[in-house]
């Protein structure tokens, strides 16, 4: 059972979250001074926002909390202004944000003050993306234009139950489009983590959902400028048995459990797009970012969904300078009229991108197949890849078997259809078989799957004296 946290004692949330003793408050007796709409009868102290400096593991960090209890935590010119100041002293000092956020949005009573207020907030999280690392916590309410400032951030945790997120409320819904939706259904935790993807982390309650910000914040640097922290070793988990019939599905989380550190898995958006897999792990006990196909759902394919939120993970992993590992065993493109009309070339081309711009070591491993343009994408060698090893019996290809031989050999077998069996093995040895691959260095290494984890650690260590800490490129949000 965790911690209970009061969102009516101000500071509670900040010190539940820090190390003992190490908030120091910037602007505690900041207040605004309008006048108009009885405001000058409303002014409490700090303006509902507790802004300074912390150290979290020993490491600073800029916090701010939105205090529900004033005003409802609503963001007027004043307490924008201390949000902004904490934003420049982050960027002067690289460190960290983290936002506890819990606010009924622009304060109406300050109008346009107000709306520049969040406009001065987004153009510093804009400033700062790929710079230092920012976290948005989600506690409360976080409605209209203050869902753009966590949208603009690195990672963003909501609490289940207490959090909504939406540009336009359930009252205005209802205006505008007769729809009766409740603020769970329209922009509550479970919605954003499986179906929007605005969410990468759920936490059941206030106390969880400061762990998983010190979880996240472990894997991550300071700043650009500094290389992810590291960690004591510890042993992998055994390696699990995958099936051999490239149709039975498997949990491709196993064999990252055969790999990492254990216990070091922490996965971000579980539940959207779960035909990929993401997530920060240790290996040696140094950080790493994990891409891996889901042959669970979808048969690991790749579409829309899954390309977007692999390349954002991608690309915060290279701008943080965390090495990537990338497991592969992916049919292709997901096929579809919807997957087209949708821009699955568009939004493909995002992963391709993120994964060919990534300047930070980078590992790879097929397990069981790796065909078309989705090998290529999966941090294949001619896209930069340090290092490319593959399991026997992967096939890797331009297509699968089957289609491959109704292709290529589709005269001889109109005229001697009992050919096909004996087509479909040669086809099998001579073109998918991963020493084919290897022969030409696309492959570097064909490998026991029981040699995985001490092999990408070697190639891991051997390439750390390649990282190079320094800025990048932002985390545009995708
Ligand atoms: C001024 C606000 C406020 C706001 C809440 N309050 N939101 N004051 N501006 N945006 C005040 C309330 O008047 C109330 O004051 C106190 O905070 C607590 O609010 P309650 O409604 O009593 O609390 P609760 O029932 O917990 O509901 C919280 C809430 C609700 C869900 C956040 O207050 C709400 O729906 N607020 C409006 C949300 C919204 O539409 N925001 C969008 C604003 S437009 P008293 O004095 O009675 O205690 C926007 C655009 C920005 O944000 C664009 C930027 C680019």
């Amino acid at each position: 059972m965790s911690e209970v946290i009061d969102p009516r004692d101000r500071l509670a949330r900040i010190t539940a979250l820090v190390d003992l003793d190490s908030f120091s408050e910037y602007g505690s007796q900041a207040r605004h001074r309008v006048t108009v709409f009885g405001m000058d009868r409303k002014r409490p102290v700090g303006d509902g926002v507790v802004t300074g400096t912390a150290r979290i593991h020993g490491r600073p960090v800029e916090v701010f909390a939105q205090d529900p209890t004033a005003l409802g935590g609503s963001l007027g010119e004043v307490h924008a202004a201390k949000i902004a100041a904490g934003l420049d002293r982050a960027a002067k000092v690289r460190c960290p944000v983290i936002g506890l956020l819990d606010s009924g949005g622009a304060r109406i009573q300050e109008g346009v003050a107000a709306l520049d207020g969040y406009g001065e907030i987004f153009y510093r999280n804009v400033a700062l993306s790929g710079r230092v690392p920012q976290i948005s916590v989600v506690l409360g309410p976080c409605a209209g234009g203050a869902v753009y400032s966590p949208a603009l951030t690195d990672v963003v945790i909501m609490q289940r139950d207490r959090a909504h997120m939406f540009v336009t409320g359930p009252r205005v819904v209802r205006a505008v489009t007769f729809e009766d939706v409740s603020l769970a259904d329209l922009g509550g935790a479970d919605l954003h983590a499986t179906t929007s993807g605005v969410a990468h982390l759920v936490a059941d309650d206030a106390a969880h959902a400061l762990d998983l910000t010190r979880r996240v914040l472990d894997h991550l640097p300071s700043s650009c400028h500094e290389l992810p922290p590291g960690e004591p070793a510890r042993a992998a988990g055994d390696m699990p048995h995958v099936p051999g019939d490239h149709r039975e599905p498997y949990d491709v989380r196993t064999v990252i459990g055969g790999i990492v550190d254990s216990g070091s898995f922490l996965e971000l958006h579980k539940q959207f797009a779960p035909n990929v897999v993401v997530g920060f792990a240790r290996i040696e006990g140094r950080s790493v970012g994990v891409v891996a196909n889901q042959p669970l759902v979808l048969a690991g394919c790749l579409d829309i969904e899954a390309s977007e939120k692999a390349a954002r993970f991608v690309r915060l992993c290279d701008a943080f300078g965390v090495p990537l590992v990338t497991l592969v065993d992916v049919p292709g493109f997901l096929p579809g009229t919807g997957q087209e009309a949708s821009g699955i070339i568009r939004k493909g081309a995002k992963l391709l991108y993120a994964f060919a711009e990534a300047t930070v070591p980078r590992v790879t491993v097929i397990l069981r197949k790796a065909f078309g343009g989705a090998y290529i994408v999966m941090n294949s060698k001619s896209l930069g890849a340090d290092a490319v090893y593959s399991w026997p019996g992967a096939e890797i290809a331009v297509m699968g078997a089957e289609g491959a031989v109704d292709v290529i050999y589709r005269r001889e077998l109109a005229g001697e259809p009992t050919l096909r069996d004996e087509l479909l093995t040669r086809y099998r040895a001579e073109a998918m078989d991963p020493s084919v691959p290897a022969e030409r260095l696309s492959v570097d290494e064909v490998i026991d799957p029981g040699q995985t984890r001490s092999r990408v650690a070697a190639t891991l260590r051997a390439l750390e004296r390649s990282m190079r800490p320094g800025y990048r490129h932002d985390n545009l949000p995708q």
